[in-house]
């Protein structure tokens, strides 16, 4: 049976009354699903992702998460508190944000300690996520010491770490190396195979072909501009291009300009160079 995990319902949200950053949307998440949110800069990606960690609450509509509205209110409640930080993980689009203790093995061992989780089990889930990202020889450093790269590993490593349902994921593979980001891939999708519930905000069209199944286009109204099927969307050349997903490329040969969109994805998608 299909269990609706998120439900946002003509959500709206301002930073400091003043700037939008939402303007009424609605969504629906079933468990299970692997949702893409894709959009322009400043479309609002991150903000969702706040608000359905919690972090943020609308101004008007409602965010429902686990059949109980996500509040200010419910979230003092210890027990709904405990069930949803063990059931949500959000790795930051600015890892700096999320990484604040002296050591990486300390900022992985952060969030199962705060939700109970005993010592013994915390150690050997550093030993197989630290195995799995390859972040082994950076347990007892400082995370502010690491490259932009490293520090993303142990983000995400940190969110795994909680073993959650459900993983909001900011641009998980910005700044990464393309061997990295197939690591990264792959760590997703099984997750994914697992039953898990992913949400990534990405500009990454690639790991959208290759994770979604269904794709959110925020619109620079900062309502949603498109969602469907992640192969309808990716096909849609002129939706991507008015969404600056892709753009248009010009290139000289000898005397001729042509000019093409500029995916990266041709291939993939069929999409075929005039
Ligand atoms: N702390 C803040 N104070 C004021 N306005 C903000 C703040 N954070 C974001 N905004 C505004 O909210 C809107 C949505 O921003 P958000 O960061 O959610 O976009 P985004 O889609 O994640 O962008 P990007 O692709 O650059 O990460 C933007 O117009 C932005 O200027
Ligand atoms: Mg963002």
């Amino acid at each position: 049976m299909n269990e609706i995990i998120f439900e946002l319902k003509d959500v709206h949200y301002s930073y400091l009354n003043r700037y939008p950053a939402m303007c009424g949307i609605d969504m629906t998440i079933q468990r299970g699903e692997n949702i893409a949110v894709v959009g322009a800069n400043g479309t609002g990606k991150s903000t969702l992702l706040y608000l359905l960690d919690g972090l943020l609450f609308p101004d008007k509509g409602k965010v429902m998460a686990f059949g109980q509205e996500l509040s200010e209110q419910s979230l003092i409640e210890e027990q709904f508190s405990h069930s949803f930080r063990s059931k949500v993980g959000l790795v930051f689009q600015n890892a700096d944000i999320q990484l604040f203790c002296p050591s990486v093995r300390e900022d992985i061992s952060f969030g199962p300690l705060q939700l109970g989780i005993d010592e013994d089990e915390i150690k050997k889930r550093i030993t197989n996520i630290s195995g799995l990202l390859d972040i082994q020889q950076l347990l007892d450093r400082s995370p502010h010491q690491l490259s932009i790269g490293e520090k993303r590993r142990v983000a995400i490593a940190s969110v795994l770490a909680i073993e959650p349902d459900v993983l909001l994921l900011d641009e998980p593979t910005a700044g990464l190396d393309p061997l990295t980001v197939r690591h990264i891939v792959d760590i997703l999708l099984e997750a994914k195979s697992r039953g898990n519930t992913i949400i990534t905000a990405t500009h990454d069209l690639h790991i959208v072909a290759e994770m979604a199944d269904i794709v959110y286009v925020l619109g620079r109204d900062k309502k949603i501009f498109a969602s469907g099927n992640a192969s309808d969307i990716l096909s849609d050349e002129e939706l991507l291009r008015n969404n600056n997903l892709i753009h248009i490329h010009s290139h000289k040969h000898i005397n001729v300009i042509h000019n093409h969109s500029h995916l990266h994805l041709e291939h993939e998608l069929g999409i075929v160079s005039p």
